[in-house]
C-alpha cells in the first residue's frame, strides 16, 4: 500500500478502520463515563464533621450519606495531637478505625476512591477543641517537629488518605505563642511539605477569616509556597457572643468593616496567596440569638442564644435544622432576604412567656449562589463547605426557587436554569450547579460592561504560583473534549501504522 493515505482510502479501503471505529467509540463513551465526579473544573471541597454520626434521628449523618460525586476533595475532621509522642491520632478510635470491632471511618471514607477516582481524601488534625497550645509546642520544637512529619506522613498513607489538612485554631491565638507561632506555622508546613512530595501528598490548611487573626497568625506568602490549597473560614463573623444580632457569613458589609467575606478574600489575595490557591469557605449552619426586642440586625441580646435539636450546640443551627423550622407553616417564623450581604435573617414571633424572640443568620441556596459567583469573579480555585453533615442530606425541605435572582445577565439573556433529579444536598448541588452558570454570568457582564454590579466589579491581578506542584490535581476541564481528540489522534496514529506494515 502507498504511504499517502487518501480519505477515500480511509472510508473504503480498510475493514480494520471499523473496527477501530467502534473500538474507539466505546473507550470515549467510557471514559466519559468513568467521570465520577464535578465537571465545572473547580474545586469542591467537602469536610465532613464525623461525630454527627452521633446526632439523634434525622440528623444522623455517616459515611453512608457521604455523595462522593458532588466533592472533588472530602475532609475527614478531626484527627488530634498527642504531645508526648509528637504524633497523629484518633480522637475515636471506635468510629475512626477497624481494631477491636471498630466502624472503620478512615477506610470507609478512603475506600470511596474505588467507585470514585476522582475523589481525593484528606484528614484534618486540629479543630476548635483541640486548642492551640499543644500546636503551638509542636512547631516550636525542631525535633518533635521532625518527628510529627514522618509519623504523620506514615499514618495518612496507611489509611490510603491523599493529604493532611491542618487546622490549627490558631497559631499565635487561644494561648498559642504570640511571637513564635508564625514562623513555626511556616517551618511546619515546609517540612510537611518536603517529606509529602516523594508521595504526591495534598498538604492543605484551614485559614481563620478574621483581619486581626489573619494579621498576627499567618505569613500568607510564605505558606502559600508550601500548602496546595487555602481553606478559608469565611464564617463566624458575627454570633452570641458579639451581645447583638449579626450576620454570620455577610458577603459584603460596609465601608470599613472589615468583617465580611469579601474583605478576607481581597485582604488575603492582597498579601500574596494566589487565587488558584484559595477556596472559600462557605457555611452550611447559621448563628442564633435570642433579644427582648424585635429581632431585627443589630437588636441587643444578652449573650444566649439556643440550640437545635440536631446539633445540640448554643448558638449554632444547621442548615437542616433551619429548614425543618421554616417549612413548619404553623411556626410563626418569618425569613428576610439582606440583599448587601447575600444572608438571611429568620424569626419567630415573640414568646407570649419569656417575651423573648428567637433569631437565626444564614446562607440559603441564593447566598451560597451569590458566594459562587463571588469565587468565580476572583478566579479562585473553588468553594470548601463547612459542613455537608447540616445540609438537608436527606432531601425533607423544598428547594428554594430564587437561587439564581441575582444572576441578572443570565436571566436577562434566557437561560434555562437547570432543573434537579434530586432533592436532597440543595446548598451542595447548588455549588455545583452555580460554577458554571455563574462562570458564564461573569463574561455575559464583561460583555455589558454598562450594566455592572456595584460590589463585585473589582478585579484583582492574577498572583504567581510559587509551588507548582498542583498541576496534576486541578480539575480536569473539557475531558471528554479532549478525550475524543485523543482517541481520533490515536486511530489515525494506528491508520498509518497499519498502512506501513500490510
Ligand atoms: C494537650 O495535650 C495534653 C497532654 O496530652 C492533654 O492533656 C490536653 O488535653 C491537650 N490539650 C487540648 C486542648 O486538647
Ligand atoms: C410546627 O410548629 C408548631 C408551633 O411551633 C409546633 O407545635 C409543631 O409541632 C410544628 N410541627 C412540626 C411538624 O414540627
Amino acid at each position: 500500500m502507498p504511504y499517502n493515505m487518501t480519505w477515500q482510502h480511509i472510508c473504503t479501503g480498510n475493514r480494520l478502520f471499523f473496527v477501530l471505529l467502534v473500538v474507539s467509540s466505546v473507550g470515549i463513551i467510557m471514559e466519559t463515563m468513568a467521570k465520577t465526579g464535578p465537571t465545572h473544573g473547580k474545586v469542591v471541597v467537602c469536610y465532613i464533621s464525623t461525630w454527627a454520626v452521633y446526632r439523634p434521628g434525622h440528623g444522623a449523618y455517616s459515611i453512608d450519606n457521604f455523595d462522593a460525586s458532588l466533592c472533588t476533595h472530602a475532609v475527614y475532621a478531626f484527627a488530634g495531637l498527642d504531645p508526648d509522642q509528637s504524633a497523629i491520632k484518633s480522637l475515636d478510635p471506635w468510629q475512626d478505625l477497624k481494631e477491636d470491632y471498630g466502624k472503620a471511618g478512615y477506610e470507609r471514607l478512603t475506600g470511596l476512591k474505588r467507585t470514585h477516582p476522582h475523589l481525593k481524601v484528606s484528614l484534618a488534625i486540629g479543630g476548635w477543641n483541640e486548642g492551640s497550645k499543644n500546636y503551638s509546642r509542636l512547631a516550636a520544637d525542631p525535633i518533635a517537629r521532625g518527628k510529627f512529619v514522618k509519623q504523620v506522613t506514615s499514618f495518612i498513607r496507611k489509611y490510603n488518605f491523599d493529604g493532611l489538612d491542618l487546622d490549627w485554631e490558631y497559631p499565635t491565638q487561644r494561648d498559642g505563642n504570640p511571637i513564635l507561632d508564625r514562623e513555626n506555622f511556616v517551618l511546619l508546613c515546609k517540612e510537611l511539605r518536603e517529606q509529602f512530595n516523594p508521595h504526591n501528598l495534598l498538604l492543605t490548611s484551614a485559614i481563620g477569616a478574621a483581619k486581626n487573626v489573619i494579621d498576627m497568625a499567618y505569613d500568607v506568602r510564605q505558606i502559600s509556597r508550601y500548602l496546595d490549597f487555602l481553606h478559608i473560614m469565611c464564617y463566624d463573623y458575627h454570633g452570641s457572643w458579639d451581645r447583638k444580632i449579626g450576620y454570620n457569613a455577610p458577603l459584603t458589609a460596609p465601608n470599613g468593616d472589615v468583617l465580611s467575606v469579601q474583605y478576607t478574600i481581597d485582604y488575603l489575595l492582597k498579601l500574596g496567596a494566589p487565587a488558584e490557591k484559595i477556596v472559600l469557605g462557605v457555611p452550611f449552619y447559621g448563628r442564633t440569638f435570642k433579644t427582648p426586642y424585635d429581632g431585627n440586625i443589630d437588636d441587643e441580646t444578652d449573650g444566649t442564644a439556643f440550640q437545635g435539636p440536631y446539633t445540640r450546640e448554643d448558638g449554632f443551627l444547621g442548615y437542616n435544622e433551619i429548614c425543618q423550622i421554616l417549612k413548619n407553616k404553623t411556626s410563626g417564623w418569618t425569613t428576610l432576604w439582606d440583599p448587601e450581604t447575600s444572608q438571611v435573617l429568620a424569626r419567630s414571633e415573640k414568646d407570649v412567656f419569656t417575651g423573648l424572640v428567637q433569631a437565626v443568620t444564614f446562607d440559603n441556596s441564593r447566598s451560597i449562589a451569590n458566594k459562587v459567583k463571588f469565587a468565580m469573579d476572583r478566579k479562585l480555585a473553588g468553594i470548601m463547605i463547612w459542613s455537608i453533615d447540616t445540609d438537608d442530606f436527606l432531601g425533607e425541605c423544598e428547594i428554594e426557587e430564587d437561587i439564581y435572582e441575582d444572576y441578572r445577565h443570565l436571566k436577562h439573556s434566557g437561560l434555562r436554569l437547570p432543573s434537579r433529579l434530586h432533592n436532597n444536598y440543595p446548598l451542595l448541588r447548588t455549588i455545583n450547579e452555580a460554577m458554571p452558570l455563574a462562570i458564564e454570568e461573569i463574561k455575559n457582564k464583561h460583555h455589558h460592561p454598562e450594566e455592572m454590579e456595584d460590589h463585585d466589579d473589582h478585579h484583582v491581578e492574577d498572583n504567581e504560583i510559587p509551588h507548582g506542584s498542583v498541576e496534576d490535581r486541578k480539575g480536569e476541564s473539557n475531558t471528554a473534549l479532549r478525550c475524543i481528540h485523543n482517541s481520533l489522534f490515536t486511530v489515525l496514529l494506528l491508520l498509518v501504522a497499519i498502512d506501513r506494515f500490510f
